[in-house]
C-alpha cells in the first residue's frame, strides 16, 4: 500500500508535476501578472499552434453558444476570459501529452463536460447564488486534475480503480483512494493548484469537491461544482473509476434551494448542450 509520504517522495523524487511547455507558462505567467493586453496575449498563444487552435475550439464549444463561428484568436480569448484560459493551460498539455493512457481521455471528456455544467448551473441560478460564471467553469474544468497524477504516478492503482467502475457495490472512487492510499486526488489537485497560485476559493473548491460542508470559502461555490460533477456524470460524462451519482446529488440540491423543476430544466440544458463535446477532441 502506498502511504502519503512514500507517494509524495517518489513523486518529488522524478521532479513532481511535469512542467508546463514554454509558451504556455509564459501565457500563464502573464495572466497571473495581469498586465497584458487581450491583443498581445493573442499573439503570444499563437506561438504554440497546436494550443492556439485548441483555443478557437473551446471559444466555438457549446459552453459559450456562439451564434457564428469563431476564426479571430483575440476574440476566442475574449469570449473565454482569463480564469477558465489559464484553466485550460493547465489542462490541455497535460492530457494532450498523456492521452495514451487508458482512462485519461474519458477524464478530459468528463472534466469539460463537468465544465459546462457548472457553467450552465451558474448561468441560472446568477441572481440567487451570486457566483461568478467563469469561476465556476474553471473549477469544472479543474476539479479531477489530481486523478492525472494518480494516473500517472499509481497506474497499477488506477487499473484497478478502473475495474471496479461498473460494481455498483464499490465505494465512490475519492472513498477508495483514501482507504487505500490514505490521501484521495482532491488532495493532490489542491496542491497543483497551489503551485500555480490559484486563489484559496479554488483552492478549496478543489479539495472539498466531493464534501462540499467542508468548504471554508464560498460554500455556493464549492456545492456548484459538486452539482456539475453529479450533473456530467447523470447525463453519461462518467469517471473512468466510477461510474455512479452519488446520493449526495439530493443533498447539494436541497443547499442550492433548487426545486425538482428547476433540476429537470438543468438537466435538460446540459444534456442539449453536451451533445456538441466530443470524446475525441483532445
Ligand atoms: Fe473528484
Ligand atoms: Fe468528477
Amino acid at each position: 500500500m502506498l502511504n502519503i509520504p512514500d507517494f509524495f517522495e517518489s513523486f518529488d523524487r522524478r521532479g513532481g508535476f511535469p512542467a508546463l511547455p514554454e509558451v504556455i507558462s509564459e501565457i500563464v505567467h502573464e495572466i497571473d501578472a495581469e498586465r497584458i493586453s487581450i491583443v498581445d496575449l493573442a499573439r503570444l498563444v499563437q506561438k504554440d499552434m497546436s494550443f492556439a487552435v485548441q483555443i478557437l475550439a473551446h471559444a466555438n464549444s457549446p459552453a459559450y453558444n456562439m451564434p457564428n463561428r469563431v476564426t479571430n484568436l483575440s476574440l476566442a480569448l475574449q469570449i473565454i476570459g482569463l480564469r477558465p484560459l489559464k484553466a485550460l493551460c493547465l489542462t490541455i498539455p497535460l492530457f494532450t501529452r498523456f492521452k495514451h493512457i487508458m482512462g485519461l481521455p474519458e477524464l478530459w471528456y468528463h472534466s469539460r463536460v463537468t465544465a459546462l455544467c457548472t457553467r450552465i448551473a451558474a448561468e441560472k441560478f446568477r441572481q440567487t447564488l451570486q457566483v461568478d460564471v467563469e469561476v465556476a467553469e474553471t473549477l469544472g474544468l479543474i476539479h479531477d486534475i489530481g486523478k492525472v497524477f494518480l494516473f500517472l504516478e499509481a497506474d497499477e492503482f488506477m487499473q484497478c480503480q478502473m475495474q471496479l467502475a461498473d460494481d455498483p457495490q464499490t465505494l465512490p472512487d475519492w472513498k477508495r483512494e483514501r482507504k487505500a492510499l490514505r490521501f484521495d486526488h482532491s488532495f493532490i489537485g489542491t496542491r497543483f493548484g497551489r503551485k500555480f497560485n490559484l486563489p484559496p476559493a479554488m483552492l478549496d473548491a478543489l479539495l472539498y469537491h466531493h464534501e462540499p460542508e467542508k468548504a471554508q470559502y464560498q460554500q455556493e461555490l464549492v456545492y456548484l461544482c459538486a452539482l456539475g460533477d453529479q450533473v456530467a456524470t447523470m447525463i453519461g460524462a462518467i469517471h473512468p473509476d466510477f461510474r455512479f451519482v452519488e446520493p449526495q446529488i439530493l443533498e447539494i440540491q436541497k443547499r442550492l434551494g433548487l426545486l425538482p423543476v428547476h433540476f429537470q430544466d438543468l438537466l435538460q440544458e446540459c444534456v442539449r448542450r453536451s451533445l456538441g463535446i466530443s470524446l475525441i477532441e483532445t
